[in-house]
């Protein structure tokens, strides 16, 4: 068992993604929001959020992943698509952490040819400290140091996603 520390506990974690509700409700105004989870880290964060939010919101979820090897041009595999039309829809896409922005990077201009009406980014976490792309990133739960965390949706080798909070392995 590897010795985790508490980076960010649940309180604050609560806290945070209640603030973070009530900014989404105030700037959707009652509008249908559509939430695309990006699995699996994102999913105790999407949950966390929707829960606070009382205007109508839907779940989609993607997949994806890096193509090993090809890290540098940024291209990502679809592992699972989007279920639904998301056409004329105010979509958010809920992330767990952004690392290099890579990732976000690709899929913002995967689904802005699918024609939302709007699209923008929630993430729980992000490390400015390794951003290699730039992107404009609407909601952000915590910035966080270069630091690998795990809890609260966060793995490492599939283990941790369960921790209620944000930690770190000690090495
Ligand atoms: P990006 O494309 O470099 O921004 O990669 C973001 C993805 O890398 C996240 O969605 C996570 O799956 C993974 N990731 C980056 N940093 C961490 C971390 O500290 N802990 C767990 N996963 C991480
Ligand atoms: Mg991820």
């Amino acid at each position: 068992m590897d010795n985790i520390k508490v980076l960010i506990n649940e309180k604050r974690l609560e806290k945070r993604i209640k603030e973070i509700a009530e900014k989404i409700e105030k700037d959707y105004e009652g509008k249908e929001i559509v939430f695309i989870g990006i699995l699996k880290g994102s999913v105790m964060f999407m949950t966390e959020l929707a829960k606070n939010i009382k205007s109508d919101v839907q779940f989609d979820f993607m997949d994806v992943s890096s193509y090993e090897g090809t890290e540098s041009t940024g291209t990502i595999k679809v592992n699972k698509d989007l279920r639904d039309s998301i056409e004329g829809k105010d979509v958010i896409i809920v992330e767990d952490i952004i690392d290099t922005g890579r990732t976000l990077t690709y899929l913002l201009d995967y689904l802005k040819k699918k024609n939302p009406k709007s699209i923008r980014i929630a993430t729980m976490l992000s490390k400015p400290s390794r951003r290699v792309l730039e992107l404009n990133v609407d909601y952000i739960g915590f910035s966080i140091e270069d630091k690998f965390v795990v809890g609260y949706g966060l793995d490492y080798d599939e283990k941790y996603r369960n921790l209620p909070f944000i930690g770190y392995i000690e090495q």
